[in-house]
């Protein structure tokens, strides 16, 4: 159990947690929530023992073995599939011992106490699951989006949101008695998203997680830790059930509730106004349905300090912008500038009309990024037009924006630099005094403006890109996954902004509910494309499931045929001229492939003996047997595994080669 009992926790001047008592049971998965700054992260650093308490007691049990996902950007050239697989300590551990006993083996071989010692290590190394170590690395590592060619790639050649995944796979592959995740879904996309809540589900230990994301947290969590003004309060239930009582608790308290009713009222019109337009087609409906949640939070929302509006654009043309028949992708990096470009997406035609409200949609690497970095300028079309209408003013925000920002900087600096920079187009006024006021309806108080940046929470800096954002007044707004970092009430103002916006909205996010209440209509992108998507969010995932279901369908199918055509002798059936050179080509390429596929199928029928082998052997092994006996078998078993490794790793390159053919 963990328990905490009148803790003080400060941070600098700032007291966090103020005679905090609280307990977590084995077992029990945790949602902290709480707003930005409010000292999640830091009880998570008390958690870890990389910040102790400054009062009271603070207790976890020692012997439990703690897992959490490193924040630091990792520089190696070990392949993903090894980085991850080093996640599992004990493993690590275990394996390190195994080479020590090896090399004193190998020294002294007749030795009956070594022989011994290598037994165990042996045995231990099969019960802390070396057999299947890299097959789960890799499960780990596609399931939070890699792409099968990739499993062997060095850690280094991945981008920074990509390593982090690599990170968080790193820290699910420990096994763990308690798991600590900070906003894990950060750096993910919807379908990955999906993917990690079903594994959480199936997490045997404690878990506690700090997210901002109110369908993940329900999705994963049944108990609450709320923090808010050094407080820690712990509720029975998941999200959901947690706002409902506190929404309770605050309609209790009468008079603060009432002094919130104009906010309330307001946001009332605002309901009604989109219920009466929001009628028949099926994401409206969708839409419908966020509403009146927001409905049902209006008391939290009122509660939170902040909400904010985006400024009536000057101008908005319309059409704001027309893609005809253009090509869109990247050049690779670290590749000659005359290299050929990748591309990603092709022929899309598309316009985006004024007060559309469009969410983009689409797996992993289809190219949603790339599609809005286009649009926002940062890259090029590779071919075709991007035409823009006559005083389009592009509002970009993207994960990245969050580098932009300088550490040492206050944010009224950051504002003073962007006026300056945009001088006289500035549609604000540009003075001090005016950039601290809009400053402070961001909740960037008094000392808050002089805060460097670098020493203000992930939320504090979002919350700063944002403002520095609206203060610029677009009329088409370009949003790569807004959200992370931000707390649920910034997140609820963020969408309530978004609503009441009268440009133009593009949106990509794994953020179902702010997808929900914002998009009318979701453009799909995928198998190089960009489509219409006819549906609403449960319809996406549904096709997301599908999707998975069909690619595994397609690659036993691919499995089969090339098995059947390696079986059968192809016939030679009268074709046509111009389809006798395609099935020459096939017919080639499937007698290049037949030496290959019987190998395989030899190495299939050797491991499955080998292994059938090696688990007879450890059963044997864990039953009480004389000393010789134990040793013997402990060599065989080296043998084994070794044996095993070495078609592990031939069965690989058969089947990169049998790829490479089929390709
Ligand atoms: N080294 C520091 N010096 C001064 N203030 C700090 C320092 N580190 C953190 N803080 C402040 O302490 C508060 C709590 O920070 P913490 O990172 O724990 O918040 P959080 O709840 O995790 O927020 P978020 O949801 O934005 O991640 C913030 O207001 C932050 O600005
Ligand atoms: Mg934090």
């Amino acid at each position: 159990m963990i328990t905490l009992k009148n803790v003080i926790l400060r941070r600098s001047a700032k007291k966090l947690l103020d005679g905090a008592t609280v307990n977590l049971n084995p077992g029990e998965k945790v949602g902290l929530v709480g707003r930005n700054g409010a000292g999640k992260s830091s009880l998570f650093a008390l958690f870890n023992g990389s910040l102790h308490e400054d009062g009271g007691d603070f207790y976890v049990p020692k012997q439990w073995r703690m897992a959490q996902v490193a924040q630091d950007m990792p520089e190696t050239d070990d392949s993903a599939t090894d980085f991850v697989v080093g996640g599992d300590t004990r493993l690590t551990e275990l394996r390190a011992t195994l080479a020590a006993i090896e090399t004193a083996y190998e020294a002294n071989p007749e030795d009956a106490d070594i022989g011994m010692e290598l037994a165990h290590a042996y045995t231990d190394l099969a019960d802390a699951g070396e057999h299947d170590a890299v097959p789960r690395a890799q499960a780990l590592i596609l399931g939070l989006g890699f792409k099968s060619h990739e499993l062997d790639e060095p850690v280094n050649s991945f981008s920074g949101g990509w390593r982090m995944r690599l990170q968080l796979a790193r820290a699910l592959m420990c096994p763990s008695d308690l798991l600590l995740l900070d906003e894990p879904t950060n750096h993910l996309d919807l379908d990955a998203l999906v993917w990690l809540e079903a594994w959480l589900q199936k997490y045997e230990g404690t878990m506690i997680v700090i997210s901002h994301d109110r369908e993940f947290l329900d999705a994963v969590t049944d108990v609450t830790l709320h923090i808010a003004n050094a407080q820690l309060t712990r509720y029975g239930g998941n999200y959901s059930k947690f706002e409902d009582m506190r929404a309770l608790q605050m309609e209790q308290q009468q008079v603060a509730f009432s002094k919130q009713q104009d906010k309330i009222a307001h946001l009332q019109k605002f309901i009604d106004r989109f219920k009466a337009k929001a009628s028949k087609a099926k994401q409206a409906q969708s839409r419908v349905k966020a509403l009146e949640r927001m409905e049902k939070v209006a008391p939290l929302l009122a509660e939170a300090d902040f909400t904010f509006e985006f400024k009536e654009p000057g101008n908005i043309p319309n059409p704001m912008l027309s893609i005809s028949n253009a090509s869109f992708g990247y050049q690779a990096s670290g590749e000659s500038e005359d290299a050929a470009p990748k591309t990603i997406l092709r022929g899309v035609s598309r316009s985006v009309l004024a007060g559309q409200r469009i969410g983009i949609l689409g797996a992993n690497g289809q190219g949603k990024s790339t599609l809005v970095k286009t649009i926002a300028r940062e890259m090029g079309a590779l071919a075709g037009e991007v035409t823009e209408g006559k005083g389009l003013n592009i509002g970009y925000f993207a994960q990245q924006e969050l580098d932009v920002l300088r550490p040492q900087d206050n944010p009224l600096e950051h504002m003073v630099r962007m006026a300056r920079e945009l001088g006289s187009n500035a549609k604000e006024a540009t003075g001090e005094q005016a950039l601290r006021g809009f400053l402070g309806s961001f909740n960037f108080s008094g000392d808050m403006v002089k805060q460097p940046v670098g020493t203000m929470s992930g939320g504090e800096k979002a919350r700063l890109v944002l403002a520095m954002m609206v203060w610029q007044r677009p009329n088409l707004l370009l949003l790569d996954e807004p959200t992370n970092h931000l707390d649920l009430a910034t997140r609820e103002a963020l969408a309530v902004a978004l609503n009441e916006f009268e440009g133009t909205l593009m949106l990509v996010s794994h953020d179902r509910a702010l997808l929900r209440s914002v998009c009318d209509e979701f453009w799909l992108v995928g198998r190089g494309v960009v489509a219409d998507f006819d549906g609403d969010l449960d319809d996406y995932q549904r096709y997301l499931l599908d999707e998975a279901k069909r690619l595994r369908e397609e690659a036993k199918v691919a499995v089969r045929e090339a098995a059947t055509a390696a079986a059968a002798p192809v016939a030679a059936p009268a074709v046509p001229q111009q389809r006798k050179q395609d099935a020459q080509e096939r017919q080639q390429r499937s007698e290049q492939a037949k030496p290959i596929k019987r190998e395989i199928a030899q190495i299939d029928e050797r491991m499955a003996a080998a292994s059938t082998e090696r688990t007879a052997l450890e059963a044997r092994m864990s039953q009480p047997l004389p000393a010789a006996e134990i040793a013997d078998a402990g060599k065989r078993l080296k043998a084994l595994n070794d044996e095993i490794g070495r078609l592990e790793e031939r069965w690989l390159a058969l089947s990169d080669q049998l790829e490479a053919l089929a390709a």
